[in-house]
């Protein structure tokens, strides 16, 4: 092959491989096109999709919630997009806390035909989110929470509280127990735990029930007591009831839910210290020393007094819980920045103790008067720069 030729062959090589990189170029540039298309939705589609109006969509899209590319007269949004706003869309709403200390809002419960849009929305560090807990629990994503705390109304107990007297039945109120610890199961981590708070109650032993369910759905994982201290009722044909109980559930299967027994160790005082050190069976002295220092495990009946009328701690709600119990609670079952979850929030206990701690959490509750004590109760917290309010 002489010069010319080995030159014309190159040529025409290279003009081959251009203009196969020019049609490669096109295909790519048809393939995108057609991968866009495919993944992109029209405004009417994303309406559909998260369940609201082509408006709402426009206006999301105006205010920068929702990232969407001209098109003519319409926008086209990105499926990838849609789908993390659905999941993150509430994120963007109001100013969230950071760790709680930006300043509680209180979030209105989306009506139930839009609760289907917010399913999936994950919480930010400290949200009150006022509602039905069975419309609002849907919108929240899967195995968020490391722990759960629900102190349920007790059915019939609180006779002068319409929150505690709305089922006409006790099979009505099991069933309605039922659906909302099926949506609590679903939020719970693998490895977490939820508490159910339950009293035997005054008139219908309901409580007896509960447990029998929801050991059917769950895994039963402890009865802790809660010890109230002083008894509460008057009654005369047995002993004084002291105490409320707090079920214990977990992920049914070998899960093995975490739980830290050192962070809720018992301090003895130093004249049991002294005591036990004069046990001379013990060679090392300071070695049992510094295990006595330690503290004890707690036990499962957890001994905190109930909050009295006159008692500081007490903000005008009929059933809140003792801080100092619910401390407990999430000290041992949650580690700092954990999510906590409390379906029926009333004054706020969980979120205070939860926001004292450093955990996120999330609070659900119907009655918006209970909502504004729990935000000036936060509030308070926030305004608290070393947490003693109590
Ligand atoms: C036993 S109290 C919780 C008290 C709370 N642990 C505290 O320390 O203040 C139960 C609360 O559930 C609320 N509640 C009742 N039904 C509800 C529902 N369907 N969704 C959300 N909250 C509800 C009641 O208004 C009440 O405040």
């Amino acid at each position: 092959m002489n010069e010319s030729h080995r030159i014309k062959n190159h040529v025409l090589r290279l003009s081959f491989d251009m203009a196969t990189e020019n049609i490669l170029l096109v295909i790519n540039e048809i393939a995108i096109k057609m991968l866009r298309m495919e993944n992109h939705l029209t405004t009417e589609a994303a309406a559909s999709y998260l369940n609201v109006s082509q408006a709402r969509v426009r206006k999301l899209i105006k205010d920068g919630r929702l990232i969407a590319e001209k098109r003519g007269r319409d926008h086209l949004i990105q499926e990838a997009d849609l789908e993390h706003f659905k999941n993150h869309g509430r994120k963007n709403v109001g100013r969230p806390l950071e760790n709680g200390r930006a300043g509680a809002r209180v979030a209105e419960d989306e009506p139930r035909h839009h609760a289907k849009n917010l399913k999936g929305t994950p919480l930010g560090n400290g949200e009150i989110l006022a509602g039905d807990a069975l419309n609002v629990l849907p919108t929240l994503a899967s195995s968020e929470f490391q722990l759960i705390i629900a102190d349920p109304p007790y059915f019939q107990v609180l006779l002068d509280e319409s929150w505690d007297n709305t089922w006409e039945s006790t099979d009505d109120y099991l069933d309605w127990t039922l659906k909302w610890v099926c949506e609590c199961k679903r939020l719970l981590r693998p490895d977490g735990i939820l508490y159910v708070f339950g009293q035997l109650g005054k008139r219908e032993h309901v409580w007896l029930h509960v447990c029998s369910l929801l050991t059917k759905e769950m895994q039963f994982h402890d009865m802790i007591i809660w010890d109230r201290a002083v008894g509460y009722n008057e009654r005369y044909d047995s002993f004084t009831p002291q105490y409320e109980m707090i079920l214990a559930l977990r992920h049914a299967g070998n899960s093995t839910p975490f739980f830290d027994k050192d962070a809720v160790r018992l301090q003895y005082d130093e004249d049991t210290i002294q005591t036990y050190l004069k046990d001379k069976r013990y060679k090392d002295m300071h070695a049992r020393e510094r295990h006595l220092r330690k503290g004890k495990y707690a036990t499962n009946i957890l001994r905190v007094p109930s909050l009295k009328g006159a008692s500081k701690e007490k903000i005008g709600h009929p059933s809140q819980k003792p801080i100092a119990l619910i401390n407990q609670l999430i000290l041992s079952a949650s580690r700092k920045g954990d999510k906590v979850l409390d379906p029926f929030l009333g004054s706020g206990t969980t979120a205070a103790s939860a926001e004292q701690l450093g955990r996120k959490w999330i609070g659900i509750e119907l009655k918006p008067e209970y909502n504004e004590i729990s935000r000036k109760r936060i509030n308070g917290i926030l305004a608290t720069p070393e947490f003693s309010l109590y």
